[in-house]
C-alpha cells in the first residue's frame, strides 16, 4: 500500500578537511565533493532508507542511520518526536577517511528536520547557517568539520561559555588542495583515542603560534603554508596508526616542499597547494620564488609520489555550504 507522500526536502551537503595541521578542533576548509540526501516524514514510524554510493554496503538502513539520529535529535531539541521517515542518499564523499562523511550526515539530517518541521522554507533555498550548525555541532561534539560544512569555504569554529560559535572567512582564490585518499579507514574515535591528555608547554605554544599564521596564510598569504602547517598538537600522536599517510605527508614536505598535512583525523592527505597563475584575482600577489604551488604536473608528481593504492584527486572549495531545495531523488518504494 502506498502512502500519500509528504512534502520532502533535498539536500546537499560538502566534504570537509579539518584542523588543516595547527587547527586542531578549530579550522576547516569545505571541498567541492557532495553527499546529496533527501527525506520525507511518513504518517506512521517505519524509517526506510536507500542508499547509493559511498558506505552503501555499510551504513545501517534503520532509525539508526546518521541522518535519522540528526532528524531525531533536531526534532527533540525542537520538543517534537520524529515520526517515521523515508530517506534516498547518494554518497560521495568516503567514509573513514578524514573527509567529514559525519558532518556532512549530520548537517544533513539537522537541515532536513528544520524544514520538515516548518521552521525552514525550501522555497527560498536558504536556511538559517548559525542555528544548523549549533545543532549540528552539539551532536558531532566538534565543529571544525561541520563549520565549513555548513557555511562553505574556511572556517574558524570554537566553544565559549557553552555554545558553539564559527567564522566564516574567504579563503585566498590561489589555493588549490589535493586529496591523497588511501584504501584505509580509520575512524575518528580511534584516532581521538591516541591523543595524550597532555602536551608539553612548548608544543602548545609552537602550535599556537602556526595556528595563527595559517589564518593568514590560508586566506592571503598560501605562500606561507609550508611553516604555517606545522602541527605538534596530534599528527604524531597518531602516525602510527596510519604509517603510510604518515610517511607520504612527510616525504610531499620534505622532500617536495608542499605544505601537506592529515586531513581531519585521516588517514587522508591533504595537500594544501596553491596556483599561481591565479595571482591576478588575489589581493595579495604571490611572492617571487613562491613555494607550495601546485600545477597539473604537481598533482602528477604527487600521484607518483603516493604510488598505488591512493586516489590523488586536485580539489575545489566549496563556497556556499548546505544547500536545500525541492526533492529530486525520490525512488523509495513500500516491500
Ligand atoms: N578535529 C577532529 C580530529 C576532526 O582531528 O579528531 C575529526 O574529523
Amino acid at each position: 500500500m502506498s502512502q500519500p507522500r509528504p512534502a520532502g526536502v533535498h539536500v546537499r551537503t560538502p566534504a570537509t578537511s579539518a584542523n588543516l595541521g595547527p587547527g586542531f578542533d578549530a579550522l576547516g576548509l569545505a571541498l567541492e565533493l557532495y553527499d546529496e540526501a533527501e527525506v520525507a516524514l511518513r504518517d506512521d514510524d517505519r524509517v526506510m532508507v536507500e542508499i547509493d554510493g559511498e558506505g552503501a554496503d555499510e551504513v545501517p538502513r534503520d532509525g539508526s542511520h546518521l541522518v535519522v539520529r540528526a532528524m531525531r535529535s533536531t526534532f527533540e531539541a525542537m520538543g517534537k518526536q520524529l515520526p517515521g521517515v523515508e530517506l534516498r542518499c547518494r554518497n560521495r564523499i568516503p567514509h573513514g577517511r578524514g573527509l567529514g562523511s559525519s558532518a556532512s550526515a549530520i548537517v544533513a539530517g539537522v537541515s532536513a528536520a528544520l524544514v520538515l518541521l516548518g521552521q525552514e522554507s525550501v522555497g527560498s533555498g536558504r536556511i538559517d547557517r548559525d542555528r544548523v550548525f549549533r545543532l549540528a555541532a552539539d551532536i558531532e561534539g566538534h565543529p571544525d568539520n561541520v563549520a565549513p560544512c555548513v557555511y562553505g569555504g574556511f572556517t574558524i569554529a570554537w566553544r565559549e561559555a557553552e555554545a558553539w560559535h564559527a567564522l566564516p572567512l574567504a579563503p585566498s582564490p590561489r589555493l588549490r588542495p589535493v586529496v591523497c585518499i588511501p584504501e584505509e579507514r580509520l575512524s575518528t574515535e580511534q584516532a581521538r583515542g591516541l591523543l595524550p591528555d597532555s602536551v608539553p608547554h612548548g608544543a602548545a605554544a609552537f602550535t599556537a603560534g602556526r595556528a595563527a599564521l595559517l589564518v593568514a596564510a590560508v586566506t592571503g598569504h598560501p605562500e606561507l603554508l609550508l611553516d604555517a602547517t606545522v602541527d605538534r598538537l596530534h599528527e604524531a600522536y597518531r602516525g602510527p596508526a596510519m604509517p603510510a599517510s604518515a610517511a607520504l605527508a612527510r616525504e610531499l614536505r620534505e622532500q617536495d616542499g608542499l605544505p601537506a598535512v592529515i586531513s581531519g583525523a585521516g588517514p587522508t592527505v591533504l595537500v594544501l597547494g596553491n596556483a599561481p597563475e591565479l595571482a591576478e584575482r588575489d589581493e595579495n600577489p604571490p611572492p617571487e620564488g613562491d613555494p607550495g604551488r601546485i600545477n597539473g604536473d604537481q598533482a602528477d608528481s604527487i600521484r607518483e609520489r603516493a604510488g598505488k593504492g591512493w586516489h590523488i584527486r586536485p580539489i575545489t572549495i566549496d563556497p556556499a555550504g548546505v544547500r536545500i531545495s525541492s526533492p529530486r531523488l525520490w525512488t523509495c518504494v513500500e516491500e
